[in-house]
Order: C-alpha cells, then structure tokens, then sequence
C-alpha cells in the first residue's frame, strides 16, 4: 500500500470502525498528538481500553514526534480484521485487552519479532516464549460480592466452585466477552479440556448471563445477584470516579494460584507488514519502557502496569501479592476455548 492510500485509508476506515467497542465498551478521544514528524502516522489497532491506551500513546507522541492513528475495536474484532487483512492490512501496531487474539494473529504468521531490548523490558512472565509480542499491561480476575449478600466466610475458595449446585442462579459472568472468555482458557491451561468441560456445563446451569463486566458489577450492586466475575478495574474505577455501581460491592481475590487468580496479559505487537517497521518497534519499545509504563499507571484505567520495577496506581493491591497462577500468556487457546463455551451453550 502506497503511503497516499495509506493516509486515504486512515480518514474514512475510522468512521467504519467506530470507538464504540473498544475495550469492552469504552470510548474515547483519539491519540494523535500535533508534534511534527517525517514518519507516521503509525496505525494501531487497538482492542484496549482508551483511556488507557490514549495516556500511553500520547506520552510517546511527545517523546519522539511520531503520531499515531487508532482504530478502535475489541480483541476478536480486530484480531479478525487484521487476519482478513492478511498482508495488505494498515495496521502497524495491533494491542488486545487479552492474549488470545493477539496469539491469533501471531500463529498467523503476521507479527514481526519484538526486538530484544522491549522484550527485555518485562518480565519473561508477561510475553509469550517466541517473543512474537510483548505484554504492557494486567487485569486480575476478581469476584465481585454484595456485601449485604454474602460475607467472606461464604464466598467461595475456588473460582471451580461456581459449578456447584448450591450456586445456582446467585451469581453473573459475561461470557460472550474476551475478558472472560480468557480466564476460560486459563482455566483450560490449569486443569485440561475435561475439567474445563464439566465446569462450563456448571457455568450453564448456575450463571445469569450479562453482557460485559459492568452489567455484572452494576447487578451486583443492585442485589440482583450476589456475586459476579469481573477483572479487578471495573470496580476501582466506579470507585474513583462515583461508586455509583460499586457501593454495596466489594473484591474477592482467589489467590491460592486458583484458576480464579488468573491475571490477564494485554499484547503488543508489530506486524511484520508494516512499512514502518521501525516505528513501530519504537511506539512498542515505549509501552513497555518506565515512561510509557508511567503513564499507564497515572491513568484513570487502574489496570497493572508490567515493567521491571514498574509501580502500579497506588490504589491497587500489588500485582506479586496476588498469588496468581503460572500461565503462558502465550498459550491460552482461543479457538479451542470458544469452541468448548459453544458445546456448553454459553455462546
Ligand atoms: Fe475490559
């Protein structure tokens, strides 16, 4: 694609692609800062929430010049795109909410390498062994209790538990979103297909379905139910800016490297079609560097920031305290988890 198409396709695809599905739902200003530069504007594809990825964005933007255009979407949508795209796409950066689509497009042959320094920016933990991207940010999975509903003593000690019986129709989940269709896979990483099996077929039968993370926090609140899984952000952020969904509401954290402690890795990636390949490396570099890191963790996302030696917002429990289980951040299968929630009728 010549760089005239290029700039053709990033006025009008915007509009197709609205905001409005971006990082379960929010929306957001664009990160295109004014700052003069000979490249750019890069593309990204960004499946993250805005106001994170915006904060992120703009602190690059200052530090090199480089503009960048987001088109905003959620993680299957863009991950979908891209692969549809194949190498004609004018994405130079892609970044999920979640690392299965960013694996997606990975197995597809179309992320470039991430150069060893980024990588070398965050810890092994937060990238897949083949380095074909590069993690710059964490959700904890939590379970939202109403606190008029439940005390400690009864919530459950494993997010497996939810399976039981005796919780039927008493809590929520929002299985038709990336979010939880990760904790899915991690799951199905930690106890194998057969496990992974039985406890959606609980899911089915014991779960009210909502759709997204602030449907199931906000019925909570509202004693609808008495419980839902969500990841840890959506509650502090009501916090911070109300509390008007999360008064009655507070956080069960699993620990114990229970499946239900599972933190969930956001991708970066570079496409290797990228004609600014350079670029691209270097708005990588920055997600992942104490700057852009920084950022992240002044933001009003409240998500984890990953860096070496990064500090989260101060508000959030240490991301080390959270007892989380190993899981490669590369190895969560999508397809296979989708496949296995259709069997059980969750989509
Ligand atoms: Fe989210």
């Amino acid at each position: 694609m010549t760089r005239t198409d290029r700039r053709f396709a990033t006025v009008i695809i915007p509009l197709t692609v609205t905001a409005l599905l971006a990082g379960c739902g929010n929306s957001g200003s664009s990160g295109s800062a004014d700052a003069a530069s000979d490249a750019g504007p890069l593309t990204l594809y960004n499946a993250q929430h805005e106001d994170l990825i915006t904060a992120m964005v703009d602190g690059f933007t200052e530090q090199t010049g480089i503009e960048v255009e987001l088109r905003s979407g959620d993680d299957a949508e863009l991950a979908n795109q891209i692969v549809a795209e194949g190498d004609a796409s004018p994405a130079d950066v892609f970044v999920t909410e979640n690392s299965p689509s960013i694996d997606l497009v990975a197995e597809a042959g179309l992320l470039a390498p991430i150069e060893e320094s980024t990588l070398a920016q965050v810890p092994d933990q937060f990238s897949p062994a083949d380095g074909s991207w590069v993690g710059f940010a964490a959700r904890s999975t939590v379970l939202a209790y109403n606190t008029d509903k439940l005390t400690e003593a009864q919530l459950p000690a494993s997010l497996l538990d939810l399976a039981d019986p005796a919780w039927k129709g008493r809590f929520g989940i929002a299985p038709g979103g990336a979010d939880f269709q990760a904790i899915v896979g991690a799951v199905l990483a930690l106890r194998g297909e057969d496990a992974t099996r039985t406890w959606l077929a609980g899911l089915k039968d014991n779960a009210q379905v909502y759709q997204g993370n602030t449907a199931v926090m906000t019925a909570v609140d509202q004693g609808e139910i008495e419980a839902g899984v969500i990841y840890h952000y959506y509650w502090y952020k009501d916090r911070a800016e109300s509390g008007n969904n999360s008064a009655n509401v507070e956080l069960h954290y699993f620990g114990n490297q229970d499946p239900g402690a599972f933190v969930s890795v956001s991708g970066a990636g570079v496409l290797a079609s990228s004609d600014q390949a350079d670029e691209a490396q270097q708005l990588v570099a920055y997600l992942t560097s104490p700057a852009g890191q920084q950022r992240s963790a002044q933001s009003t996302a409240l998500e984890y920031a990953v860096g070496n030696d990064a500090t989260s917002a101060e508000v959030l429990p240490p991301l080390d305290g959270l007892d989380a289980p190993e899981v490669d951040p590369g190895m969560l299968n999508g397809p296979q988890v989708t496949e296995l929630m259709q069997e059980a009728g969750l989509l």
